[in-house]
């Protein structure tokens, strides 16, 4: 919806993570959670077989209605996955501001992001809902890091669908989440001061607090 200008946007956006496994989405998701009460939907939680992107996108456009800001927490690591998500949320929600949090994967830094998104996959055992790596042998585990790194298909704001970005905010897979989340607030309070109208913003130490809340944060729901 580009009629409106970025600095009234007040509502409407979606947050769509480009990554890959362990880079920190669902940690960033929840600290924005914590700190302004926004929207999140997890692709782990749809639990139907068919049709499940629909479904993903269907959930996310509701949410939309009682919350300004929505986290649609999968990888979205292929093209084809930000075009079934940004067509299937604009045929229901014609005003939407997709925004791309799109965690970089450059060939060349490969192997520090695999060190980086193993070790903490690898550290978090079961405590996640698709993957339990304390019940998985760790080759399989990498095996399917592995295939998302390879089909990984950076942002390419030149072309359908990533021309339909509003806005990419590009950040660091191998850094801290906390770091992460930083670039992420400044960069939607430049562009939507709206979206933070009538609120103070979250202190250092605020965003300690909701990292920390966020990687404590105990999967309700497991698949079998
Ligand atoms: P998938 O859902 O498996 O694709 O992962 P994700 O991209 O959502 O990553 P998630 O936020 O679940 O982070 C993976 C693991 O690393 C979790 O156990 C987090 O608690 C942990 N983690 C995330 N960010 C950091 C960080 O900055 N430092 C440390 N030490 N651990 C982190």
């Amino acid at each position: 919806g580009g009629d409106v200008d970025s600095k009234d946007v007040v509502r409407n956006v979606v947050l769509v993570p480009i990554a890959t496994i362990g880079c920190g989405k669902t940690t960033i998701a929840l600290a924005l959670v914590k700190l302004f009460g926004w929207g999140h939907f997890q692709n782990d939680n749809v639990k139907t077989k068919k049709g499940r992107g629909q479904v993903f996108a269907d959930t996310i456009s509701s949410l939309l209605v009682t919350n300004p800001v929505v986290f649609a927490d999968r990888n979205n690591h292929q093209k084809r996955e930000r075009d079934q998500l940004i067509n299937d949320i604009s045929k229901t929600m014609p005003n939407v501001r997709f925004v791309a949090i799109h965690y970089v994967h450059d060939r060349a830094n490969f192997e520090p992001i695999r060190a980086a998104t193993r070790a903490r996959v690898l550290s978090r055992g079961d405590n996640h809902q698709t993957i339990q790596a304390g019940s998985k042998d760790q080759g399989e585990i990498i095996e399917i890091m592995e295939g998302f790194m390879h089909r990984f298909q950076p942002v390419d704001t030149s072309d359908a669908p990533d021309d339909h970005f509003d806005l990419v905010i590009d950040i660091d897979p191998t850094i801290e989440s906390r770091e992460n989340l930083e670039v992420v607030i400044e960069k939607l309070h430049s562009t939507y001061p709206g979206l933070f109208r009538d609120r103070e913003m979250p202190t250092p130490s605020d965003l300690d607090a909701a990292v920390q809340w966020a990687m404590e944060y105990q999967p309700d729901f497991k698949m079998d």
